[in-house]
Order: C-alpha cells, then structure tokens, then sequence
C-alpha cells in the first residue's frame, strides 16, 4: 500500500467529520482547570521550564485548533498530510484569531525539515496508518526535547476483531468509500448477527454508522493494530518509554471486576506491562490505546507518582471534571459511587464509604493529600485513607501535582 492511497483517503474523506465552530465547547477547550489535568498527565513532577512548543502531529480537521485554544500561551506546530483537513484548520484559525496556530502540510515523516524541538508531541490516530509506524516513532523522537513528552494513540488488536472482520468483508465484495456505497454498508450492519464481534461497537458507539466512521474504521486502505505487549516493543525499538495510560483503570488489575477474580493475588505478582497485557486480555474490547510516552534517555523520572512510601502525602490531587458521583441505587454500605464515563466498561465503578466520602470532597486541587488527611490517626491513615487515595488515582478520578514532594523532578 502506498503512503499516497492515505493521502488520497484523507484528501476526499477529512476525519474526524469537520467543525465549522468551537462555539458549543469554547469555554471546556479553554478551560485552565482541563489544561493543568492534561500536563498533570504529561508532567506529574512538573512542566520543562519556559514557553512550551507543542506539535500536533497528523491534526485532522480540529485537534490543532483545539490545542491552541487550550494552551494559549504555547507555541503550536500542526501538520497534516491531508490540505482539504488543514483547509479546516485554517478556518478555525481564522474564526478564534489563534496567532500562537501554526499549520503545515506536512508528512510526520518530515517534520524534521521543520528545525524545530518540541516539549510535546501529540500523535493521535495516525502512527497506526503509517507503513512503517516504527519510521514514524523514529521520526518524532528526533525533535522531541529530551525532557519532552508524547501522547499518543494507536488501534488496540483484541477489541477490533470485529473490525478487522468487516475490513476483509468489504474488500472481498470491493466496496468503495462512495456516498451510495457507504449507505448500503451503514444498512447491511443493520442485519449483522448481534453476536458478531462487531455488533457491540454498533451499540455502544453511536456513531458508528455514520457514513466518515464508516469509511474510517471499514474501508481504511491502511492500518494496524498493537497489543499491549506488541505496544511495549515498538516503544522499545523506538527508544522511548512507557509513561503511563491516559485512562489506566481499565488496565489495572486492581480495578473492576478483574480485581475480585480468585487471580487477583496472581495477578499482583506480575511486572506492571505483564498485568496491563492480562487486564487487556481479561476485558477483550479495548479498542485503542492511549498512553504518555518519553525519551528513553531521559535523565529524570517522568512519572514519580507512587503510593509506597511517604512521599504521597506532598501531591496535590486534582479532581477530574468529567466524573459523575451517583448517589441513587448504590451497593449497601456505601454512600455514593464515583464514575468516570470516559470508561466504557461497566464494572470500573468506585463505590464510596462515608468516610471516604468526606476525603473525596475536601480534594479542592490546592491542599496536599497530606493536609487533607490531617485529622486521621496513623492507623487509620494507613489502613483506610492512603489505599482509598491509591484507588482513586487507579480508577482514573484524580491526577496528582507530583511537584512539591522531595521526588519530583520535572
Ligand atoms: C484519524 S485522523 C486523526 C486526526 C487527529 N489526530 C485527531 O485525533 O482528531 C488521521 C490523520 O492523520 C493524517 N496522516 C496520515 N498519515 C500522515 C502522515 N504520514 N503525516 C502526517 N499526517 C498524516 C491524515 O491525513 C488524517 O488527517
């Protein structure tokens, strides 16, 4: 397949479906509070000094517009191969007057013709499409800082069989990305047996159907999917780093339904990837992953955050605005149940005790775990309240400010 036929794909069909406004979701995209989450996630310990230069690698139609919406004070780079996207992109530019927006058409396979470094590097949807996804990664670590960080996201395998079913599907019967054919594609779903490993992502992503989600996921002329171990290796001959999942519950063992098995305790034992590569398995419909990458050769812990120790007790914790606490029909004993719906997998549920309860609402994103936990006694603190902070951080319903504890090192 030639690196042309994607192109040539994005070029007629711009994905995600384009926004001619920001309007509905200005005041979230520049929101400070969802900007210090987000480097939280990139930078526990704290962000490299300076002004930040961002590049969005493979923006699409809106993501470069949102970045520079969110981060005004940053320098943001975007490039795309694909101009009918980039065309999308200028007119988000133009409408929200975004000087700090600088938009290129572009292979991310040439970005080092740019002559610049990034402090991040955000690479989402698009290294999975690639050819050579290694040249890719390659290719993006050469400008990225040394102190810098990626996000990025690729396919997931187990959680796409169904796709990669219909993929073969329609490239047997030669179906092609035109309007009439995607509509009797969209129709022919409609008659799929409900036990087909497809037929759940038709109903749970509602948009599924729709005709650019359609040609996106079934008619692609090139992509490719990673399990979590395949994952860690292409970080490795890439010389970079796990960091950490943007969602990690359902990767942990600790969390969820996986965590009452009678493996549980087996599970415990495993290295941290090891058990990500169980938990993947154990759920069988993660269908993409995303995660915080570094430089291999980083000189200073990217991610320091642990619960071991004494140093939680100097994070700040940082409720996560998206969550939603459920009060109504919770299991005895507790007195609410926290949720994130970013998590599409109905058992990541954190049911809360009263006491827990009264933790959770003294997080204010300023006090220290430490302060918050000031009235306990030792036993306590170490029995209830520190685990109860450690399930929080696991269940995705805070990040920390690692910065102020003695670890932390940018
Ligand atoms: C699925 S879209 C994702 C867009 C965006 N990252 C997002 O998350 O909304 C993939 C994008 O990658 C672009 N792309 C594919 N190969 C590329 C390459 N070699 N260099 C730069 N962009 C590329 C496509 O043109 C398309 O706009």
């Amino acid at each position: 397949m030639s690196p042309g036929s994607v192109q040539a794909f994005y070029e007629r069909l711009p994905y995600p479906p384009p926004l001619a406004s920001l309007d509905k979701n200005l005041a979230l995209f520049k929101s400070p509070e969802r900007r210090r989450i987000r480097s939280l996630l990139m930078f526990p310990g704290g962000e490299p000094d300076g002004r930040q230069t961002i590049l969005v690698a493979g923006c699409g139609t809106s993501q470069a517009a949102k970045v520079a919406l969110r981060e005004p004070d940053a320098r943001v780079i975007a490039i795309d191969i694909s101009n009918s996207s980039l065309d999308h992109q200028r007119g988000l530019k133009q409408k929200y007057a975004l000087e700090n927006l600088e938009l290129h058409q572009l292979s991310l396979l040439e970005v080092a013709s740019l002559e610049r470094a990034f402090d991040q590097i955000i690479c989402t949807g698009v290294l999975h499409h690639l050819p050579d996804p290694d040249e890719g990664l390659h290719r993006l670590r050469e400008v990225l800082v040394p102190g810098g960080a990626m996000q990025i996201m690729v396919y997931a395998s187990y959680g796409r069989a169904g796709i990669y079913m219909m993929q073969e599907y329609c490239r047997r019967l030669g179906i092609e990305a035109s309007d009439q054919e995607l509509h009797d594609l969209a129709a022919t779903l409609e008659f799929l047996p409900d036990d087909h490993p497809l037929g759940w992502m038709l109903h749970r992503f509602r948009d599924f159907t729709h005709p650019d989600a359609l040609a996106d996921a079934l008619l692609h002329p090139q992509d490719r999917a990673y399990t979590v171990p395949q994952l860690h290796g292409w970080l490795h001959r890439s010389e970079m780093c796990f960091g950490r999942w943007i969602e990690q519950a359902p990767y942990l063992p600790q969390c969820g339904a996986i965590a009452r098995t009678p493996h549980a305790a087996r599970l415990g034992l495993l290295s941290e990837p090891e058990q990500h590569a169980a938990a993947e398995l154990f759920r069988g419909v993660i269908t993409h992953h995303s995660f915080v990458a570094y430089r291999n050769d980083r000189a200073k812990p990217a991610q320091p955050v642990r619960f071991a120790g004494e140093q939680w007790r100097d994070y700040v914790p940082v409720r996560l605005p998206w969550t939603t606490i459920v009060r109504e029909q919770i299991p005895p004993g507790s007195v609410a149940v926290l949720l994130n719906p970013v998590h599409k997998h109905p058992d990541l549920v954190l049911p809360v005790n009263t006491m827990e309860n009264r933790l959770f609402a003294r997080i204010d994103g300023k006090r220290t775990f430490g302060e918050i936990a000031r009235d306990y006694s030792q036993k306590d603190i170490a029995g209830r309240v520190r685990p109860f902070f450690q399930r929080l951080w696991q269940y995705d319903q805070i990040v920390v400010d690692a910065s102020r504890a003695s670890h932390a090192t940018g």
